[in-house]
């Protein structure tokens, strides 16, 4: 694989109009969202689920690729067509989840290092085999009392770039994700600075391991203040903060950045994206990579029922619409009731 097409992929998961869809969840994660619709998580109703998304109509209009499990890049539709094989017929480029999940950081409570780069370098091959062009590996920083520390930002940040240069290595986009959580009652400046220097860390990381940023695709949080703070930043301040932020962060190589949604309700999520795209002058497309964003609404249409199949994909269809519009900046809420 040659650095151009590494280029070329990763600005074809960011490119104009389109977005990427987060259906990755680990099995215990699928079940949480599986047991808010009464649903039991066995592997067919999973799979079900995942066919329900993967086939919805005209979703390649606004989706560039697709986040896949372990699990499920080995399903197929109810058809017998392999996931990864039907998207890629669809126009969708395959990705996959290849963290092995953030676990305690030891000798730092209440903090995390994302596992899984031993073997690394065997499972990329395997996956590249069954198709997946990119990889997501999400880094967990939490803000607290006293966190995160300098050691928790520097280990998570080493941790994304030994990654990412494993995925080139394999001729496959990395997706670079160091997640600040919202979780806590911090203000939106202490995002901000928590956020600054995660990034600040992950890029000198990322040269050091020789990563080409040519060749990835940023996944950051966006800059908002606490679920818990009592003064909540407006839409125009998290526009603002976070285009400054990673104005001084990310160098104007990367292709692309591709937001997590993180806990944000699906119509914030939206109207954020939009506003800092309307912002204009970013150096990179600016687009999403929502999970909970795109899929709320969805799991809640379909209830896990056959017969609500195709409202569930209409649930999809909206969203990702609409981020579409976001991503250039474009969308308005009253677009929800449309
Ligand atoms: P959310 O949009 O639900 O935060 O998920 C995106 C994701 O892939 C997190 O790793």
């Amino acid at each position: 694989m040659t650095a151009q097409s590494l280029a070329a992929i990763a600005q074809a998961m960011v490119a104009p109009g389109k977005g990427i869809l987060a259906a990755d969840e680990s099995s215990g994660t699928i079940k949480k969202r599986f047991d808010a619709i009464r649903l039991e998580s066995t592997e067919e109703n999973r799979r079900a689920y995942r066919d329900l998304l993967f086939t919805t109509p005209g979703a390649a209009e606004f989706i560039s690729g697709v986040i896949l499990y372990d699990e499920t890049i080995r399903q197929s539709t109810r058809d017998g067509v392999p996931f990864a094989k039907y998207l890629t017929q669809q126009g969708i480029i395959p990705g996959i989840k290849v963290d092995a999940g953030a676990k305690a950081l030891a000798g730092f409570p209440g903090e995390k290092i994302t596992e899984g780069l031993d073997g690394l370098r065997e499972r990329l091959k395997e996956y590249a085999g069954l198709g997946a062009r990119f990889a997501k590996w999400r880094a967990v920083i939490t803000i607290g009392s006293g966190i995160p520390s300098a050691w928790c930002l520097q280990a998570n940040a080493h941790a994304l770039a030994r990654y990412a240069a494993l995925c080139q290595e394999a001729g496959i986009v990395p997706i670079v994700e160091p997640e600040v959580l919202m979780d806590g009652d911090h203000t939106q400046a202490r995002c901000a600075q928590v956020t600054c220097e995660a990034l600040e860390r992950t890029f000198i990381e990322l040269r050091h391991h020789h990563v080409d940023l040519s060749g990835i695709v940023l996944k950051p949080n966006m800059i908002v203040s606490g679920t818990d703070c009592k003064q909540q930043a407006s839409v125009a301040e998290v526009a603002e903060a976070t285009v400054r932020c990673l104005k001084s962060m990310v160098p104007a190589t990367v292709p692309g950045i591709a937001f997590l949604s993180g806990g944000q309700s699906p119509e914030l999520a939206t109207e954020h994206l939009s506003a800092i795209n309307a912002l204009g002058g970013l150096p990179w497309q600016v687009t999403f990579s929502y999970g909970r964003a795109l899929q709320a609404t969805v799991l809640k249409a379909w209830g896990g029922k056959a017969d609500s199949v195709k409202a569930g994909q209409a649930e999809l269809y909206k969203r990702a619409r609409l981020n579409s519009l976001a991503h250039g900046g474009k969308y308005k809420p009253a677009m929800e009731a449309a």
